[in-house]
């Protein structure tokens, strides 16, 4: 291999044109380096397993790019770029090896780059990114034309990276997770904070800091460094062009009088005890004003005069994923941010808890397992001031998994922390559920991690928008809640979430719903108490209707007729017949379900069905519009009613016999006895199998010796053979094997065909 020293990287770079190529061109800070080379004129190719749109990007401005790392792509390169993440065996890397290509990494061409400009370096820990697009926005703004390479895209600076051959300046965030901030030699350095983090990397804090030392004895010019971090001081501080700020009296700029808005701050500047002025930023939380401050100190110093600075400060907008606000209401805030370290996690749920709403919910998903391994116990302590936390499963960003270390690692250290609103949801896809469903008015949604978890509040905020007018219509009396999980609202307790759940209380809020689904094109399922239903893991995607409550759930007798909402229990039909001495409606004390359900599926019991009692029913169409109709005008048949499949029920009357109190009290004993005695208390959907003609299900099951077959913790049960029974968290997965399996037996044994008789909906999970 080449080593970098015997090219002359900076004359290579900045001041010839040359075939060079970038392995793992898509990652954020490679891709930085192709802007700049391409920039710079140079013939330019670059490899990733991947594209992104940086790279789509970066293709246009005449990048070659290839998905694969392939050896022969590089060949003719005069020099090649790899990031850290590529590992060793990579076939572009090893050729270029027996090759002797000049291979340098990135930190070292950036630092080559830099060479060819008065060189400004961004450092620290934490907020490097902030800062740096900051400092190089009022370089800008002030007429400096800076070039600059930052660690993240930069709406307000255009790209993440910018060679400007009018300025004389170069303005970079400094990367220290591998050591490589020591191949930089700028004119100033800017540090923000040192402490323990990467110790995948280094062996400790000592380590750490020999490397800004290093760094820090590179620079020719000023070091600019925040008095208020220790480490930082200690280090900083001995230099002798060293310059300080902070919020203490002895730093030389320092910050005073702040006012901490909701995601904005307003400050008074002080030189040496001297007050510049106020200076106001729209980025949130005292680390902010921190990090403005030591833009203001090295701008002023730079001779960009307050004012100026001040202008241009007012006019910074945050960089992507740094407290990135995803969706605001009246009613909710999403936030997203990358914070991934303890120390960062801390300070943006103390900016979060400082915006003044109800509670802060969080969904953090970490990164790296080595930093999981190293900072598990900072972690633990880390979400003190969040309401709620979903973990998810490690980001691995390239690393192989370490034994024992997950998400759950994460979780359980916060709650061994003693925190009682944890839980772990292994699935990331699942996340947006777990926070949406927890989600009330007034509260503040939180993603954090470095990782992709953003994708999962952009999720969230997407489905918020639609629930909020779905909101809108059920009005304030109606509910509407996101991902509910249908296993809560099915009697056999098994189904994924409900996209949208929403509870309307009128028939008008009802009626509106169904016209506005149709409107976006929204799917809408109507779900009763969901005794006859099975719901598939995956849930149901669209609008889930479940009226209840005022109208739905009334039940009114007048004379011999009975007019009962879709929400009333079947059961209290039979019991308000009872109280008004009307009968023939005992057999309904058997049925879990619920007056909707059982008109859509003409339930029955004891040789009875719901339609023979029915004298009229409401329901709405397909546009929203009522209407009354007797059964004759409806198609009913055992178990089925197509025209409820297509229509949404609202009422119906149902006409009883007038009877003797005794009479009826018999029969509604001899129903719940028949019930009690045959049937299983345990969760069920009542009767899988509609009876075929030849035998009843249940009996047939019976028959073929399958009570107590079991898939997982789906069970048929040994009481009657046409119930699954779930014994604790079953899966719909394993009820529908369980059913299957049944079906497969009835046929080969008997040639009988069992139909089902539960309703089986939902997307597979
Ligand atoms: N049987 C067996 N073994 C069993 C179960 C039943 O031999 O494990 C025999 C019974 O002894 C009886 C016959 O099969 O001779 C029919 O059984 P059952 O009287 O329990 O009625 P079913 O046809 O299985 C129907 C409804 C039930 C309703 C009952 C009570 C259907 C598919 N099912 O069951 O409705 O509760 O009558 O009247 O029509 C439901 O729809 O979800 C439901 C549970």
């Amino acid at each position: 291999m080449m080593l970098a020293s015997e090219v002359n990287l900076p004359a290579l770079l900045t001041r010839e044109h040359h075939r060079i190529h970038l392995v793992g061109v898509a990652g954020s800070g490679m891709s930085g380096i192709a802007a700049l080379l391409l920039e710079l004129g140079h013939d330019v190719s670059g490899s990733d397993r991947v594209g992104s749109w940086e790279t789509d990007r970066l293709q246009r401005l005449g990048l070659r790019f290839r998905a694969e790392h392939r050896a022969e792509d590089a060949s003719d390169a005069e020099l090649v770029i790899f990031s850290s993440a590529i590992r060793e065996s990579n076939p572009i890397l090893v050729n270029a090896r027996i090759a002797a290509q000049p291979l340098v990494r990135r930190a070292e061409a950036l630092a080559g780059i830099m060479s060819g400009k008065r060189g400004i370096v961004v450092v620290g820990m934490h907020g490097k990114t902030t800062t740096s697009a900051m400092a190089a926005h009022v370089l800008r703004e002030g007429g400096m034309h800076p070039s600059h390479y930052v660690g993240a895209e930069i709406p307000l600076l255009g790209s993440n990276a910018h060679w400007d051959p009018r300025g004389e300046y170069f303005v970079a965030e400094g990367d220290e997770s591998d050591g490589t901030i020591r191949f930089f030699k700028p004119e100033h350095t800017l540090v923000l904070n040192i402490e323990e983090e990467h110790l995948d990397f280094y062996a400790d804090l000592a380590a750490i800091e020999a490397v800004f030392s290093q760094l820090l004895d590179q620079t020719s010019g000023s070091v600019f460094y925040c008095a208020d971090d220790r480490h930082t001081a200690r280090i900083c501080g001995p230099r002798p062009r060293a310059i300080s700020f902070g919020f203490s009296a002895e730093s030389d700029y320092r910050a005073t009088d702040i006012d901490l808005k909701d995601f904005a701050s307003v400050f008074s500047v002080f030189r040496r005890g001297e007050r510049l002025g106020e200076a106001v930023i729209n980025v949130p939380g005292r680390h902010n004003v921190s990090n403005a401050l030591g833009v203001i100190a090295l701008a002023t110093e730079l001779g960009i005069p307050f004012p100026k600075v001040a202008t241009s400060l007012g006019h910074f907008q945050h960089a992507r994923r740094r407290f990135e606000i995803k969706y605001q209401s009246e009613r909710f805030l999403l936030v997203d941010d990358y914070a991934h370290h303890p120390t960062e996690i801390s300070a943006t749920l103390a900016t979060a808890k400082s915006a003044g709403r109800n509670r802060v919910l969080t969904m953090f998903q970490p990164h790296r397992f080595s930093r999981t391994k190293a900072l598990r116990r900072e972690f633990g302590r880390a979400f003190d001031q969040a309401d709620r936390v979903v973990v998810t499963d490690i980001y691995a960003a390239s690393e192989t998994p370490l034994a024992g270390i997950s998400g759950q690692t994460v979780a359980d250290e916060i709650s061994a922390h003693g925190h009682l609103g944890v839980t772990y949801q292994p699935r990331l896809d699942r996340l947006h559920c777990d926070v949406g469903n927890m989600i009330a008015s007034g509260d503040l949604i939180l993603s954090l991690g470095a990782g992709n978890i953003h994708e999962q509040l952009s999720l969230l905020a997407a489905d918020l928008v639609i629930a909020e007018r779905l909101k809108g219509i059920v009005g304030e009396e109606g509910d509407v809640r996101l991902y509910e999980p249908l296993a809560k609202h099915t009697t056999l307790r098994v189904g994924g979430p409900a996209q949208f759940w929403v509870e309307p209380r009128t028939e008008s809020a009802f009626a509106d719903l169904i016209r506005h689904c149709r409107r976006e094109n929204l799917a809408l399922f109507v779900i009763g108490r969901g005794s006859n239903l099975l719901v598939r893991d995956g849930g149901i995607r669209g609008v889930v209707v479940h009226p209840c409550g005022g109208d739905f759930d009334k039940v009114e007798v007048s004379g011999d007729e009975i007019t009962a909402g879709v929400g009333a229990k079947l059961k209290q039909v039979a019991y308000a017949g009872k109280a008004a001495g009307l009968g023939g409606l005992e057999w309904m004390e058997g049925i879990p379900g619920a007056v909707g359900g059982a008109l859509r599926m003409n339930a029955g019991a004891m040789g009875a069905q719901t339609f023979e009692n029915v004298l009229r029913i409401r329901y709405l169409d397909e546009e929203g519009n009522a209407h009354t109709r007797i059964p004759a005008e409806l198609d009913i048949s055992y178990r089925h009613v197509p025209s409820l499949e297509r229509n949404y029920a609202v009422s119906a009357v149902f006409k009883g016999r007038p009877a003797a109190a005794e009479e009826i009290a018999r029969r509604l004993d001899e129903s719940q006895e028949k019930r009690r005695t045959t049937q299983p208390s345990a969760k069920s959907a009542g009767c899988i199998f509609k009876n075929p003609k030849s035998i009843p299900a249940g009996k047939l099951v019976d028959e073929l010796g399958l009570k107590n077959t079991r898939v997982g913790n789906a069970r048929v049960s040994e009481i009657h053979g046409n119930f699954i029974v779930n014994d604790g968290n079953a899966s719909a997965t394993e009820v529908l094997e369980l059913i299957a399996k049944i079906q497969e037996t009835a046929r080969k044994e008997r040639g009988i065909e069992l139909e089902t008789e539960v309703q089986i909906v939902g997307e597979e999970g």
